[in-house]
């Protein structure tokens, strides 16, 4: 009878401990989707801040060459920040636009990030020589090349867009 007990007793722990499991991985994923996302952001704000120094609406070019640095460094930190398991498919309850093909197409995609890291010096360099017109240059050069080509292969489309 007790040898019953302590059967059932072990079942129900292994249940819930599995259960427990389950549970920690998805707020895992949850929270590294965050952590995605809020990267990405500051990498836009950097990007904002830049652009509105360069068109003259403000800022100052001290903290755009910080901003530009931060973006600079920003890119190393990229290629963690998509653990399997994190798609747009994989998290139907969560909100995130990180398609499938990332997982499958590991070789693109890590080469995409791979180029951000020249475009990024080519803005750097921009913004410590305080060159306006080639600021706004490699912004450009940088949102079609760098941000905007991963996003129109390994993004889905936000509602914004
Ligand atoms: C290698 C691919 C890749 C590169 C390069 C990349 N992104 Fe993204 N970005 C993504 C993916 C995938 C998402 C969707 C993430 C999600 O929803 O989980 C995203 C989301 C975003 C978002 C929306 C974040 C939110 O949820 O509000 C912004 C803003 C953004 N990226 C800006 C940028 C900027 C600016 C750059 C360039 C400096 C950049 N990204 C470079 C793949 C990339």
């Amino acid at each position: 009878m007790s040898k019953i007990r302590t059967a059932i007793a072990v079942g129900v722990a292994l249940v819930i401990g599995v259960g427990f499991t389950i549970g920690v991985v998805a707020q895992d994923k949850a929270a590294a989707v965050k952590e995605r996302q809020d990267t990405m952001k500051q990498q836009a704000g950097d990007l904002k801040y830049i652009a509105d120094f360069a068109k003259g609406v403000s800022g100052d070019q001290a903290t755009a060459v910080q901003k530009a640095e931060d973006l600079h460094s920003l890119s190393a930190k990229l290629p963690t920040l998509f653990p399997a398991g994190t798609s747009n498919a994989d998290l139907p309850d969560v909100k995130t636009y990180a398609k499938p093909n990332i997982w499958t197409d590991q070789d693109n995609f890590k080469a995409s990030i791979a180029k951000l890291p020249e475009l990024e010096q080519g803005l750097v360099d921009a913004v410590k020589a305080g060159e306006k017109p080639k600021i706004l240059a490699a912004i450009g050069n940088l949102g079609k090349n760098g941000c905007g080509a991963c996003h129109s292969t390994y993004r889905a489309k936000m509602p914004q867009q």
